[in-house]
């Protein structure tokens, strides 16, 4: 098989700042044209020879592309998540992963409150409201949404953007419970934060946030069985991965009214929705952004340029996943 001519790939163009590391390293790269994501069989023709590839979470890295990438020695994606690739297929051939923790916990615990707000406060729906022409007048129950402060919001998962979501939520007047493996005894300090069994915090919670990684324990954590224990006036918001909450069964939820609303970044088959969800009006929904600042981005981008670039250099990445 022809190699390639330049050892690393690009798989999208991405800031110029991370583009900028990639120049300066004086390894030869090449940066895939399209704007859309790769599927695996362009994926399969693209790696072969590819000592570094700088990927997307929305590119499948998986297994069958990673024995394609015979000379493969880093994949860096641009994300925090990292299960669109191949972590044990990777390990055994000694491939670092490397991704972008820590640089997006603002910009995402920014997202989910905004989201929380947009759903509590139903501005989406008053926004297609005005711009339809149907404000005609001020009017004492026009769009009545529900208070935010005081009321209980529930984290699933309290990791860095977990907890940086419980901070901002402590701001604005609410009880924080969350759900963790480990508890977290300074956040409990800092916010006043209460841990909880999953199931009774999903009871007692006037909105739940989700922000576990998706794995095979987190994937459907909140299913039709736990989507029920929810308050009938809850809110749900999710920026983590899609397919830790069951998109069916949270529709059939919302249709039946069980409960108040929803207000999501991902989706389980991104870009694809579950049948009906687009049609409900007690739903916000962003296309995957939780994380799109220009400044967050930018740094994503050197955080993966510069661990790529070390590795190929023969140095040790700052942020091994493993
Ligand atoms: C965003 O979803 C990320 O994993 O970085």
């Amino acid at each position: 098989m022809s190699r390639p001519a330049s050892p690393i790939l690009s798989t999208r163009a991405i800031p110029e700042a991370g583009l900028r590391v990639l120049r300066d390293s004086g390894i030869p790269f090449e940066v895939r044209k399209s704007q859309d994501p790769p599927g695996r069989p362009e994926l399969l023709r693209l790696v072969p020879g590819r000592e570094g590839v700088l990927c997307q979470l929305t590119d499948p890295m998986d297994a069958r592309v990673i024995a394609a990438a015979d000379r493969l020695r880093v994949v860096a994606t641009m994300s925090v998540g990292t299960d669109h690739v191949a972590l044990e297929a990777c390990a055994r051939r000694g491939i670092a992963v490397t991704n972008t923790p820590g640089v997006l916990t603002e910009a995402t615990a920014e997202c989910a409150i905004a989201l929380l707000l947009a759903a509590a406060r139903r501005i989406p729906e008053g926004d297609r409201m005005v711009r339809a022409g149907k404000f005609r007048a001020w009017g004492p129950t026009l769009l009545l949404g529900v208070a935010v402060a005081g009321k209980t919001l529930g984290i699933v998962g309290a990791g860095r953007i977990g907890q940086a979501v419980g901070r901002r939520a402590d701001g604005l007047g609410m009880e924080v419970l969350y759900w963790s493996r480990n508890a977290k005894p300074e956040f409990e300090r800092e916010v006043g934060a209460q841990r909880a069994d999953l199931d009774d915090l999903l009871r007692a919670s006037d909105f739940v946030t989700v922000h576990v990684p998706l794995s095979d324990e987190t994937r459907h954590l909140l299913d039709a069985r736990r989507l029920a224990l929810m308050k009938r006036t809850a809110i749900l918001v999710n920026t983590s991965r899609g397919p830790v909450v069951d998109e069916k069964a949270l529709v059939a939820a919302l249709r039946a009214g069980q409960l108040r609303a929803a207000a999501l970044d991902v989706y389980e088959r991104e870009p694809k929705l579950a049948p009906g969800l687009a049609k409900l009006e007690n739903v916000v929904l962003l296309p995957h952004v939780a994380s799109a600042t220009e400044e967050t981005r930018s740094m994503m981008a050197v955080m993966a340029a510069e661990d790529l670039v070390r590795v190929l250099r023969g140095e040790e990445p700052k942020n091994r996943v493993r």
